[in-house]
């Protein structure tokens, strides 16, 4: 196979997305479609990734650098005046060391496999240019192909340039060439050089098609799956990609044993990992970076996000995890909110309506039932009693808690930060401990109990006066 690189299509303005985001920024399963794209090229070999970009420029480059850093170059194309106009702008790197094939995909076409690319680059590098070809029962705004008498390709015939004749084609043109780099070059330079001839005044890319078919040769490769290069122009082609992607990412991880109750019903992100035996329930979310760990189970309304679990952990209906991480063999939930920075570990429990947040509970540590910790940490084996609150906050800044090992805090307790309670101690119910509690000490801060014999009666023979 020929060394190729990848230029990325993604410079128009998505006007029928109806939007204020960029449209190559649009998220279809937790990664923006740009995202789909600059990874399917870069598995199936591109040397170097260029996108051409316009609209909202900054956006999508400040995206890209985030990802890719450096790996991933940007070209401008301040007018947008056609495909073969936006490859124009980024002809620096058609000039400069360039590998002998540019691949040319579209930032609107998210469902590409990085499979299907690399067959379409082998099957194609022997000619002058290779398109990928779809045959549609309706060829809806598809440029179409026409063939000449020996059945070649002899051109593409834009929906707004075809007679009626050629809107009866049904073999369409997807949008997505490997075309030789020198040849590319000269044949952008001859299109540019006079202005364009056509209903959308636009320099138009597939002209390249019929340049390569006249001077060289023309590879179609046809997809199998007209899915795979669905264009999203939409929210609707939006929602019909995210359909499609889920159903695929779905697919991969029950093939690997992960058990779904509902594929169609369980939102698995493009980056996220799964291993075996891990069991999803209807309506489980897990995003971004996430890991689960094998024999996990999440039950339904969980979303798990950028977060890492441990195995054999169960996580009960309705917990939200963020940016965290969760150890083996613990249980969170139902209703549990582990919030950024959290560090679970294992043999854990964090109960209904217990919210964390940059806090980590040591192994074996319990609060399991309507608690508030934040930027504690909490020692092995420590018991939260329910209703315990860290008061981490005053008005100005966020200070520390420090729960020992195998600490007992009663319920209803406020601890008032900063503050350290120190290994087995235990705090009474209701207290609010303003002051470090000593190891092994009991610490309570409450008001005494009192007892008044007879008030009852005392009271009712003064209401009688
Ligand atoms: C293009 C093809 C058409 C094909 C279809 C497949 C041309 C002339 N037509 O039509 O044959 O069937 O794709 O989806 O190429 N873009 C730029 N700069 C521009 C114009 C477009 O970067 O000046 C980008 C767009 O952001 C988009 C891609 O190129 O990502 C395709 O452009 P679009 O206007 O959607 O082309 P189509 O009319 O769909
Ligand atoms: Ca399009």
């Amino acid at each position: 196979m020929n060394e190729f690189q990848a230029i990325i299509l993604a410079a128009g303005k998505g006007t029928r997305m109806k939007s204020e985001q960029a449209k190559v920024l649009h998220d279809v399963v937790g990664k923006p479609m740009i995202g789909h794209v600059v990874d399917a090229a870069l598995a199936a070999g591109a040397t170097r990734v260029v996108a051409v970009l316009g609209h909202q420029i900054e956006d999508v480059t400040a995206w890209l650098k985030v990802r890719y850093g450096n790996t991933v170059k940007v070209a401008r194309q301040d007018e947008q005046r056609g495909t073969g106009h936006a490859i124009w702008s980024a002809r620096q790197w058609l000039q400069e060391d360039a590998p002998p094939c540019t691949l040319i995909l579209s930032g609107d076409v998210p469902n590409l496999s990085s499979n299907s690319i690399s067959d379409f680059v082998e099957r194609s590098s022997d000619s002058t240019m290779g398109l990928i070809t779809a045959t549609l029962s309706d060829p809806a705004r598809y440029g179409r192909i026409v063939r000449n008498a020996s059945n070649e390709v002899a051109r593409i015939v834009e929906y707004k340039d075809a007679t009626p004749n050629e809107l009866q084609i049904n073999e369409v043109n997807a949008g997505i060439y490997l075309v030789r780099s020198d040849f590319l070059l000269a044949a952008l330079k001859t299109l540019c050089d006079s202005p364009p001839d056509n209903e959308a005044g636009e320099y138009y890319l597939t002209d390249v098609v019929e340049m390569a078919a006249q001077t060289g040769s023309v590879f179609p490769f046809a997809i199998a799956d007209a899915a795979e290069v669905s264009g999203v122009n939409t929210r609707v082609d939006l929602a019909k990609a995210e359909a499609y992607a889920r159903l695929r990412i779905n697919t991969h991880w029950m093939e690997s044993g992960v058990t779904l109750k509902d594929p169609e019903n369980t939102y698995i992100g493009a980056d996220a990992l799964l291993e075996f035996d891990v069991t999803l329930h209807p309506g489980v979310m897990v995003d971004g970076r996430s890991v689960v760990g094998s024999g996990t189970v999440i039950e339904s309304g969980c979303v798990i996000r950028d977060s890492t679990i441990g195995k054999h952990t169960h996580i009960k209906p309705h917990s939200v995890i963020t940016d965290s991480t969760v150890g083996d063999s613990t249980d969170i939930g139902p209703f549990a909110h582990i919030r950024p920075d959290s560090h679970v570990g294992n043999h854990c429990k964090v109960g209904n309506f217990v919210e964390i947040k940059k806090t980590t509970l040591q192994d074996g540590a319990k609060a399991s039932h309507l608690t508030y910790l934040g930027d504690a940490v909490v020692g092995e084996k420590a018991n939260i009693g329910a209703g315990t609150i860290t008061c981490n906050y005053d008005g100005k800044s966020k200070h520390q808690t420090v729960i020992g090992q195998g600490a007992f805090i009663g319920s209803n307790s406020a601890l008032v930060a900063p503050v350290t309670i120190g290994d087995g101690a235990y705090i009474g119910a209701g207290s609010v401990i303003t002051s470090d509690v000593p190891a092994g000490a009991l610490g309570v801060a409450r008001g005494r109990q009192q007892n008044i014999e007879n008030w009852a009666r005392r009271r009712r023979a003064a209401e009688r006066t």
